[in-house]
This record gives C-alpha cells, structure tokens and sequence, in this order.
C-alpha cells in the first residue's frame, strides 16, 4: 500500500494551528482585561513521520488503523501555577460539545508516572474543515507548569539521548528532580497567596489613604481653620511616609470625630 502522507497530515497540521490560536487567544483576553491569565504559554506540534512510524510498530498497530494514535497532533499548554491547570481544564471542559469533543482525561498530576513526569492530559476529538472536506482527527492535548514542563523537556531529551535506556542513577536523579519540581510548584503556589493577600491589604491600605483625604476635603468645607488644617495634613504626610497602617485609621477615626464637632458648629451658626 501506498500511504499518502502529506495528505493525510494536513488536517493534523491544521488543527495544531487553529488550536494555537485558540488557546492563545485565551491568553490575550486575559491580558487584555488586565487579569492573571491561567496561561502562560501554549505550543503545538504534529508527529514526525519517523515517530508515527515507531509507534504504530510498537503499539501493533497497522498503517491503515494508524489515524487511532492519539497524539499524531499535539497541544502544550503552559500554566504558571498548579492551580491554573483546573482552571484551564475546566475552561476545556465548557468546550466539551462545541468545538470540540472530549474522550478522556489523564491526570499524572495526581497519579504522577513511575519516571516522575506530571501532566494533565486531555484526548479530543477536533473538526477541520478541509478542501476534501470535514475530518475529525484525535488530538492530545498536554496541560502543565512551568516547572513540570521543565522537568519533562530534560527528561526527555535525556530519554532520547540514551534511546531510552536511562542509566539507573540518572533515572534515580531524575525522580528526585521530579520531587524538586514539585516541591516549587508547591511554594510557588503559596508565595502566590501571600501576594494576593498582601494586594487586599494593599487595596485597604489605598483606600484609607483616599478616606482621610475626602476627611480633609470635608473639613475644609467645614470651614476649619487654616492653621489647623496644615496639622492635619502636616499628621497625614507623616503617617503616610512611615506606612503605618493602624496609624492611619486611627486618624480617619479621629477626623471623623472632628467632622462631627464641626457640623454641629456649622449648623449652630446658621
Ligand atoms: P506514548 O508515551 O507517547 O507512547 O503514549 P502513551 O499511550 O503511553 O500515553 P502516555 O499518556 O503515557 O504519554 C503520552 C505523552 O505524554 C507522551 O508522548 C509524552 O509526551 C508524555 N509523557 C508521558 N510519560 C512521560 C515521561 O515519563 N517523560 C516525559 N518527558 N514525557 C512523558
Ligand atoms: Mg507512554
């Protein structure tokens, strides 16, 4: 049999492209609104014929079965942090029916294989549209951090370097690697919530400096005396400089009681 190659890859080929696109889409909308996108980066590649070829032998698989691989098209997808990886996987998931139909999921994050590789992976069934026609291929789609895809980049060249046949004490290291690999996913992730707790008190912080201005703005509307004024503002620059946060409440506290008394004088006079 003669097997067309060419032909037959071109929907792969398409479909790696329109999911590039897709998935970094995704990213930019996130960019574009100023929000922390779950995707950090995204790469794509069709199968070398040579790889096909091994796999198909491997696996038993006769040529004309061989559209039944599935990573023949494959999609990287690069996440800063563990957690963004259910976020993107769940942004899949509402896909599941529309441009796309998922077959299953391979969670090797929870399960991480025996070499220590971590991964989510995601087999779909996707749709080109081609001249001949509209096809529907498999593809693989891979969803990982940095950190893993780091791991994964060495391990595997190493793994090709050595035609698989690791040495053992290199194999031994790479598993210690893969628990290094974890363990700065792991901090990472709670570097990241102290940072986003400390931007809600920044975001406090912020917000007190605002209320103790509009607190100034009143009281000079209050008719409060010029010199007294410039102590208020001489209090709030210092407090502000020296970053003491409880001081600055206790002085929107107190203008507040100051903003009362004046009232109550304002209203009298009338
Ligand atoms: P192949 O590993 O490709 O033969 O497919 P499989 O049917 O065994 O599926 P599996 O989920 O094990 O692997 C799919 C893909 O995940 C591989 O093609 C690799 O890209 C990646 N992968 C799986 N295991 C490892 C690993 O131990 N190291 C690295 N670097 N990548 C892995
Ligand atoms: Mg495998």
């Amino acid at each position: 049999m003669i097997f067309n190659w060419k032909c037959f890859l071109i929907p792969y080929e398409q479909a790696v492209e329109e999911l590039k696109i897709k998935f970094r889409s995704i990213r930019n909308e996130f960019k574009k609104m100023d929000e922390y996108s779950p995707i950090e980066f995204v790469t794509g590649r069709v199968k070398q014929i040579s790889s096909i070829l091994e796999k198909c032998d491997r696996m038993m698989l006769p040529l004309d079965r061989v559209e039944e691989l599935e990573d023949i098209a494959g999609i990287r997808i690069m996440c800063q942090l563990v957690d963004d990886i259910e976020t993107v996987v769940n942004l899949i998931r509402d896909r599941d029916g529309k441009d796309l139909e998922i077959m299953y999921e391979k969670d090797y994050i929870t399960n991480l294989k025996e070499s220590g590789y971590r991964s989510y992976h995601m087999i779909i069934k996707y749709t080109v549209q081609t001249a001949i026609g509209e096809r529907e291929i498999l593809v693989e789609l891979q969803i990982r951090t940095l950190a893993m895809n780091f791991w994964a980049t060495i391990e595997h060249s190493l793994n090709y370097k050595f035609n698989e046949n690791l040495p053992e004490d290199i194999r031994q290291r790479l598993k210690n690697a893969s628990e290094a690999a974890f363990l700065l996913d792991k901090e990472m992730s709670k570097i990241k919530d102290e940072i986003m707790d400390s931007q809600g008190l920044f975001h406090k912080r912020s917000t007190s400096v605002e209320e103790v201005l509009n607190r100034i703005q009143d009281l000079y509307l209050l008719q409060m005396s010029h010199d007294q004024l410039e102590l208020i503002r001489k209090r709030f620059w210092d407090i502000k400089r020296s970053k003491d946060f409880d001081a600055m409440n206790k002085l929107k506290e107190e203008l507040d009681e100051l903003i009362k008394i004046k009232r109550e004088e304002f209203e009298n006079s009338k």
